[in-house]
């Protein structure tokens, strides 16, 4: 029995997926960007996808800590909660291979940075002023925004970390589309840095293996 295009497609994204994972090895795919950058919402549809397990940095350390980010904020300030931060995500990279979505402030921590870079592979999810503010809008669980004027303090927070968040292995536009469209790129950012690109030398060999059943 033969498969037809589409089945032919399915197959061919599947093996794709396949084997990314396979490149992937231990590593883990870690998010980076902004608040209100599709970090979580990316990630765990990408995870699906990809058949990996999907971590959220910023709820494990509420987990850790037996309550919320705010609250963390609020009774112990912001240092406190980079300490725990740094560690969370330094015991949570040590499980891949997983996706691994991090607070905004994260990657900004050099031994993160580091950690990141030697057990992952880090994507940064890049948006725009105007799509990050009608994001984070939805929601008032972040307290670095709760102390100004939202568009002042992420004009500044992009101002600063952009130029670091460069350092990312992949950077992946964040644009007002639905969350699937972004997951389909950062598949397609993946499988080009990985070389798992459909059209692979190995692709052309099972297409052209298809085509000869099909014609027998
Ligand atoms: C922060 C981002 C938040 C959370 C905390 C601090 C930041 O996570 O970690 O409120 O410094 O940008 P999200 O980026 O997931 O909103």
């Amino acid at each position: 029995m033969s498969l037809g295009l589409t089945e032919h497609k399915k197959v061919d994204r599947q093996e794709r997926l396949a084997r990314i994972r396979e490149a992937l090895g231990p590593r883990s795919i870690v998010l980076i960007g902004l608040m209100g950058a599709g970090k979580t919402a990316v990630g765990r549809r990408l995870a699906n996808r990809l058949d990996l397990p999907f971590i959220d940095a910023d709820s494990e350390i509420e987990m850790a800590a037996g309550t919320s980010i705010s609250e963390i904020f609020t009774e112990h300030g912001e240092a406190y909660f980079r300490q725990g931060e740094r560690k969370v995500i330094a015991r949570l990279l040590e499980g891949g291979p997983q996706v691994l979505a991090t607070g905004g402030g994260a990657y900004m921590n050099a031994d993160t940075r580091a950690n990141i870079k030697a057990r992952g592979l880090s994507v940064w999810l890049r948006a725009e002023l105007r799509v990050l503010l009608k994001r984070v809008q939805r929601r008032d669980n972040r307290p670095l925004l709760a102390c100004g004027d939202p568009e002042t303090v992420m004009k500044k927070l992009m101002t600063e970390r952009y130029p670091v968040y460069e350092e990312a292995d992949l950077t992946v536009e964040s644009r007002d589309v639905p969350h699937d469209v972004i997951v389909g790129a950062v598949i397609d950012a993946l499988a080009a840095k990985l070389g798992c690109e459909a059209n692979a030398p190995q692709d052309a060999k099972a297409h052209q293996e298809h085509s000869r059943k099909k014609v027998q």
